[in-house]
């Protein structure tokens, strides 16, 4: 059962605390510039942002942009990391084709310079701020098209902290598979001794059985042992596959680092589902009937959500709420809004760290309300 309306937000007390901000889930047109092939099954795609939109387009270093594009007649969204600096006055992305994947491969085969793509603004909270500490030492795990956020991280940390030192463990099948290789190799000569690139291959032998084999928590362990001092670094960023984020957090925090150092951002959601939290464990209740207000952009949409059969994401698009969301997954965080009245659980959580959930944000597309009332800002 579905009731909903709409409202501006002059008549609310909620949505005048949201102020001027461009709008949350809107989807802007870019040209794309170039295409560059970086590896065999990978390309870096270089959008132009017309004058008027280079605010909107400010980015942080490890940000991702969520594109739309109706393939084969269907609306597909997709999220992908910048691997650009902030720096570097460029706003360029890398997709990496992946078997039955309908915008990378688009975007692999038929994407070409002068194209036009739908982009919502640069979002996500994979950095640490900068210049905050003197001589701080940073270490990075990727796995494949991991390394794009981390490239972006890599070459913005390098040029803003002058005395900072950084560790990348770089894990691939073999030498042909590693995106970015010659950049990774020009970064080493640039910032001579201040980075450390580490290639580990899966199917590849380098000599050194420390390098060979797959990126996992026993590895992390051993380079902890080699590398680097655990207990002495600012920051660790994992980017790849959910399995591997798991064991390498596992290992960080066996060998005493704590959690609030570990930086993770997921490109596909682990195997096993992860509870969002331990109160998950206690049972919805499915008789609740709950009074649900989502604002976005200042807009307040109203609806009652019962029987807990759909998230607040979808029971939002169901009341005709433009809310942002891609993966639906738990895994991109596009779906993200503050919680600013009553409450709701996520069914799961792989993209919020610890210290936004206490906030009161939630991913939308897990969450069922578990209040009477709820409001939930996509503003905040
Ligand atoms: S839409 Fe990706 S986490 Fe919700």
């Amino acid at each position: 059962m579905w009731n909903f309306f709409k409202k501006r937000s002059s008549e609310s007390d909620w949505t005048k605390a949201a102020g001027q901000k461009s709008e949350t889930s809107a989807f802007h047109r870019l040209h794309v510039k170039e295409v560059r092939r970086e590896t065999e099954d990978c390309v870096s795609v270089l959008l132009d942002v017309p004058e008027e939109q280079q605010t909107d387009f400010h980015f942080i270093q490890g940000q991702y942009l969520t594109f739309k594009k109706t393939i084969g007649g269907e609306e597909v969204r997709r999220s992908y990391s910048l691997c650009s600096s902030p720096l570097d006055g460029e706003l360029r992305v890398a997709i990496k084709e992946v078997k039955g994947g309908r915008f990378s491969t688009f975007a692999n085969r038929e994407l070409q310079a002068g194209d036009e793509l739908e982009s919502m603004t640069p979002r996500g909270s994979f950095h640490v701020p900068l210049g905050t500490e003197a001589g701080s030492q940073y270490v990075a795990f990727a796995s494949g098209s991991g390394i794009t956020p981390v490239m972006s991280i890599l070459r913005t940390t390098l040029k803003q902290e002058p005395d900072c030192h950084f560790h990348l463990f770089y894990g691939n099948r073999n030498s042909q598979s590693v995106i970015f290789r010659e950049m990774l190799d020009d970064l080493k000569n640039e910032f001579m001794g201040r980075l450390e690139v580490h290639h580990i291959l899966s199917r590849e032998d380098q000599g050194s059985d420390l390098l060979k084999g797959r990126l996992d928590g026993e590895k992390c362990m051993a380079f902890g042992k080699t590398f680097f001092d655990p207990s002495g670094i600012r920051a660790y960023f994992l980017c790849g596959p959910g399995e591997m984020i798991e064991n390498i957090q596992g290992a960080l925090q066996n060998m005493g680092v704590a959690k609030e150092r570990i930086h993770y951002e997921l490109f596909s959601a682990p195997s096993a589902k992860k509870p969002a939290s331990e109160k998950k464990e206690k049972q919805l209740d499915k008789k609740l009937k709950a009074q649900v207000t989502v604002i976005l952009d200042s807009d307040e949409t109203h609806f009652e959500m019962s029987g807990n059969r759909k998230t607040v994401l979808d029971a939002a698009l169901d009341a005709g709420a433009d809310v942002p969301f891609a993966c639906k997954g738990a895994v991109c965080c596009t779906c993200r809004a503050k919680v600013l009245e009553g409450t709701a659980d996520m069914e799961m959580n792989y993209a919020l760290e610890d210290e936004e959930v206490e906030e009161g944000y939630i991913l939308t597309c897990q969450a069922l309300p578990t209040s009477e009332k709820v409001v939930i800002s996509y503003d905040e």
